[in-house]
């Protein structure tokens, strides 16, 4: 795509009759029409390499009806290049630019090299300037004539420590997947699912409530595109495993919540699409291609019908489904060591993409589900554990699933910027379980304490009946594992 830029001298003459005199600057005939142009040559938008110089070629060529004059407009004038966000790239070598008086045309280039993934706007501006070849200040800012604005793209090279990080995040959430498949009891789910209200009521938070809630966000935020879409994806997304232990420590229906992790997992594999489908073209409005569905809802079964192998081999081989739990367990430990160490190595670049708004955003959703599925729980009449599990539920997202969707099947900036909500975003979903977990087992801790120096050598005290849905290192993994 070519961009031509074009500024009328004329009108800027009609303004700049109060700098005649003043250090030597020329002062211009008010007859002048001159005519700048600035086009791109490279076509645009432009890829620029992290880490990696690229030149862009442009050019520039004026226009008058008098030759003479003309001239004497070009060498008041400079074109200079600015970014529109120096912490995304930086120009390198000469970013202003002299106008060729003879030719009255000359091509130039501009040398970028980028620092984070995402996009920047690339300014070229009309600068006039004194007889020394000073900018021209007028009350103690760069007169500046016009400003031009191209759109470079910013791209991470792919290493392979990156390649290596992503092949083992999709086999990680692969075999989580089938793990949570073959740990299911699928007569609880029967039972729940006997009782629909509840698990619809969750299903309703956590596709209709939390993808508006995203897309009010990602909307109305100026988010970069690819951010966008990767915190709308999160938003759409199933609920995460750990909402079944935080439920268990908060006294909510363990069974309820695992019945709702599974089919609102199962229910993704169309709703996800759907909402990308329809509201997600809304949020990706800047981008610069249309989203790859066909690349997302392949890659979406290829998430999802691990679970489905789960509960088959539970059903047929449920010997090897025991084995498969346990094996997912010291994998998922594996996991969180391999993401704390390699995965903050390779993507350093997220926390520095982090700014207010994306902070705000991702930490937000997590919390707004809380408290909107705990709303839609009580305005339908749930009991408290009910109400608990959906709210949870709809709270945590399966982080897993946006990460590895996005990554798998996006090109450019955004498959690096994609993630940058789903991982900030499971980095404080948990902040607030975890003080109303400590407050509620901290006050029944210093209720049996009472309690218990009342009997003095009284009775043991009983248990008020939860059962224990994992063991104590599985809590420890739903915990510290990414929602
Ligand atoms: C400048 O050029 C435009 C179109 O080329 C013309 O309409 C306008 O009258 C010109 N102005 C002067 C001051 O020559
Ligand atoms: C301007 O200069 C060019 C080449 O120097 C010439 O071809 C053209 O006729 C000139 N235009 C006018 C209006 O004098
Ligand atoms: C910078 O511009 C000057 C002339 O304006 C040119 O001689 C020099 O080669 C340029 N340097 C680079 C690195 O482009
Ligand atoms: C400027 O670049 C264009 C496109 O590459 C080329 O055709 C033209 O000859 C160049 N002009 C000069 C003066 O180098």
């Amino acid at each position: 795509m070519e961009k031509s830029v074009t500024f009328m001298i004329f009108q800027f003459l009609m303004v700049s009759t109060f700098v005649e005199g003043s250090q030597g600057v020329v002062r211009y005939n008010g007859m002048l029409n001159s005519t700048i142009n600035v086009e791109a040559i490279s076509i645009f938008p432009f890829t620029v390499t992290v880490d990696k110089s690229s030149e862009i070629f442009f050019s520039y060529s004026a226009l008058d009806t008098s030759n003479a004059s003309v001239a004497s407009v070009l060498s008041n004038v400079y074109l200079k290049a600015a970014l529109g966000d120096d912490s995304m790239a930086e120009i390198k070598g000469n970013f202003t630019f002299h106008l060729d008086t003879l030719l009255m045309s000359e091509n130039f280039s501009i040398n970028v090299e980028g620092k984070l993934p995402g996009r920047v706007t690339l300014f070229i501006s009309i600068v006039e300037q004194t007889a020394g070849g000073q900018p021209l200040t007028v009350h103690g800012s760069e007169e500046t004539l016009g400003q031009f604005p191209f759109k470079l793209l910013i791209e991470r090279e792919e290493r392979g420590i990156d390649k290596a990080f992503t092949i083992v995040v999709v086999f990680l959430v692969v075999i989580a997947n089938i793990g949570m498949g073959c740990k299911v009891d699928l007569e609880v789910v029967k039972t729940e699912l006997k009782r629909p209200i509840a698990p619809v009521i969750g299903l309703c938070s956590q596709f209709i409530i939390m993808p508006l809630i995203a897309f009010a966000f990602a909307y109305n935020l100026d988010l970069d595109p690819g951010i966008a879409l990767g915190f709308f994806a999160l938003g759409c997304s199933p609920g995460g495993s750990a909402s079944n232990a935080y439920t268990h420590f908060l006294g909510g229906s363990v069974s309820l919540s695992v019945t709702m992790t599974l089919v609102s997992t199962i229910a993704a594999l169309g709703l996800l699409p759907m909402w990308l489908f329809t509201l997600g073209q809304l949020v990706y409005k800047d981008g610069d291609v249309t989203i790859p569905f066909q690349n997302i809802v392949f890659s979406l079964i290829g998430i999802v019908v691990p679970v489905v192998i789960g509960l088959f081999l539970q059903r047929k081989f449920p010997k090897v489904a025991e084995l498969a739990v346990k094996i997912v367990k010291y994998v998922m430990i594996l996991f969180i060591i391999f993401v704390l160490t390699v995965g903050i190595y390779a993507n350093v670049y997220i926390f520095y993409l982090v700014d207010g708004e994306v902070l705000l955003s991702a930490a937000l959703l997590p919390y707004l589900g809380f408290i909107f599925g705990g709303i839609a729980a009580v305005v339908v009449g749930q009991k408290k554990p009910n109400i608990i599990a959906i709210a949870v539920e709809t709270g945590i997202q399966n982080t897993g699933i946006p990460i590895v969707l996005l990554q798998v099947s996006l090109s450019g900036p955004d498959k690096d910027t994609a993630i940058v909500s789903p991982v900030i975003s499971a980095l404080f979903t948990p902040l607030p379980l975890v003080a109303i977990i400590i407050y509620v087992q901290g006050k029944a801790y210093l209720k049996r304490k009472r309690e218990a120096g009342k009997r003095k050598a009284g009775d043991a005290y009983i248990d008020d009946g939860h059962e224990d849905v994992a063991g104590s290192s599985d809590e420890f993994l739903q915990k510290t594992t990414p929602a």
